[in-house]
């Protein structure tokens, strides 16, 4: 297929949109000069027909069910990785070496701990108040204590203490929540080992990290460590266009990911599964109410906007899920109520036809269960496993000479010019 240029006619204008092709032979037609040459513009609410930016981070074939990380794929990745690992991956480019790794993990030991101001922050808070929100407010707060940086060494260093401080602000959130005295991090610790302690060890005796739960731990984080110009990542790019600093971008991403339709469908599952197991184990009922378009419910879990296929990452956290439930012994009823909906949803036609299947979310609150991580911080969990990713695609936005201030254009299809009314005589505007 030539693909050079595609041509297009808007009205009497005629353009030839140059095509971009990628390095797995995507292809892209350039619009940048379609309103200056038609005066027209492109409609895509959702975004779902539209390219954002040139990437070299993350590449997804949603009809194949491919996701690879710098060219790596996810399943090698998650079997052989350490999330520090796949962190450096992403932000840098390639794998690090033994000491570069370690030189990495010693330099994140050493920013865990949080500004001692700060922990006033959290005791501001009820103790009812949704981790996802203290993340958000306490990341954004954090601009406030490291100055934004111009230079590549001030922003590396920022890059170093957000990934050490995220685990040790998401770990505080829940201490917060339960009432307990806050733990803080310990260097010796990798990530994960370190945020598990802080989550669960209490002053009062000695915490025993488990390490099939910190392999665990650090796999889910690395299936969630980037996912190219989903809904958070283009948040914190569009943050970051306007040259907000790192804290800031990153902050708006996290409020983007608690959203049910995205990083918070993990809470949702849960919630669902227990409402239809204590509905009798309906699940029929419950596949029913999905498909019928006057119900607003849907299967949380269940559907993506990239993978019509099956998404790669549920696949590997079904077969942890199991593999590791019964290690550790545990028999939760909703591993078996989640497997019985989804192969009642995958035999139905309606899912089959549209390309819903389970996604990311619909097996990963069932692990985060079994490891005592309570529901409220599931979404705090994704957050963390997607900070490298988001951090990787700000710094490639600032590199790209491209980059532009983030601004889409709309049709307006509101009122044409009127006449300004009184206030006295607006009665009738409103009959
Ligand atoms: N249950 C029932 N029907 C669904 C579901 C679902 N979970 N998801 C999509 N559909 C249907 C839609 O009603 C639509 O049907 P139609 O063509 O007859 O109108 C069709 O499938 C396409 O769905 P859209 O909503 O147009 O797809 P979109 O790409 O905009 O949305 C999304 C993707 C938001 C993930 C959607 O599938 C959904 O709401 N899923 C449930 C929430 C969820 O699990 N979110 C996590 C996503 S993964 C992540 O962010 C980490």
């Amino acid at each position: 297929m030539d693909v050079d240029t595609a041509k297009l006619s808007v009205q009497d204008h005629q353009i030839d949109l140059p095509i971009t092709v990628g390095t797995e032979n995507e292809v892209g037609m350039d619009i940048r000069k379609l309103r200056g040459t038609t005066g027209a513009i492109t409609m895509d609410p959702g975004f779902a027909n539209t390219g954002s930016c040139e990437s070299t981070i993350t590449y997804i074939d949603g009809e194949k069910g491919v996701l690879r990380y710098r060219g790596y794929t996810i399943e090698d990745l998650a079997e052989h990785s350490s999330f520090l690992d796949v962190s450096y991956l992403l932000i840098h480019g390639e794998l690090p070496t033994r000491p570069m790794l370690d030189d990495f993990h010693e330099e994140i030991a050493h920013h865990s701990l949080l500004h001692e101001d700060m922990k006033k922050f959290f005791e501001g808070y009820p103790a009812s108040a949704p981790p996802m929100s203290v993340l958000s407010t306490i990341v954004s707060s954090l601009s406030a204590y490291y100055p934004s940086g111009n230079s590549e060494e001030e922003v590396n260093l920022n890059i170093v203490r957000l990934i050490a401080k995220l685990n040790t602000i998401a770990a505080f959130s829940y201490k917060k929540s339960i009432g307990q005295p806050y733990i803080y991090p310990r260097n010796e610790l990798g990530y994960a080992s370190d945020f598990l302690h802080m989550m669960f060890a209490v002053p009062s005796e000695e915490y025993e990290l488990d390490p099939l739960i910190v392999r665990t731990l650090d796999m889910l984080l690395i299936l969630h460590a980037d996912h190219e110009q989903n809904c958070s990542t283009s948040t914190v790019r569009m943050v970051g266009s306007s040259g907000a600093d790192l804290f800031s971008s990153i902050s708006a991403g996290i409020s983007a990911l608690s959203g049910p339709l995205h990083g918070g469908a993990n809470t949702a599952v849960i919630a669902m599964l227990e409402m239809i197991g204590q509905d009798g184990g309906n699940f029929q009922k419950y596949v029913d109410k999905a498909k019928d378009k006057s119900d607003p419910f849907r299967l949380m879990g269940f559907g993506h906007r990239v993978y019509k296929n099956f998404d790669p990452r549920a696949r590997v956290i079904k077969r942890i899920a199991d593999e590791v439930l019964g290690k550790l012994g545990i028999d939760d009823p909703l591993l078996d109520l989640a497997k019985q909906l989804e192969r009642i949803a995958l035999e139905d036609e309606y899912f089959a036809s549209r390309g819903l299947y389970p996604n990311v979310d619909f097996y990963s609150g069932i692990l985060y269960r079994a490891m005592g991580i309570p529901t409220n911080m599931f979404t705090v969990m994704f957050a963390l496993g997607r900070l490298p990713g988001w951090i990787a695609q700000w710094m490639e936005l600032k590199k790209d000479p491209a980059t532009r201030i983030y601004r889409p254009r709309q049709i307006y299809m509101g009122h044409n010019q009127r006449d300004y009314v009184q206030i006295g005589s607006r009665q009738h505007l409103h009959q």
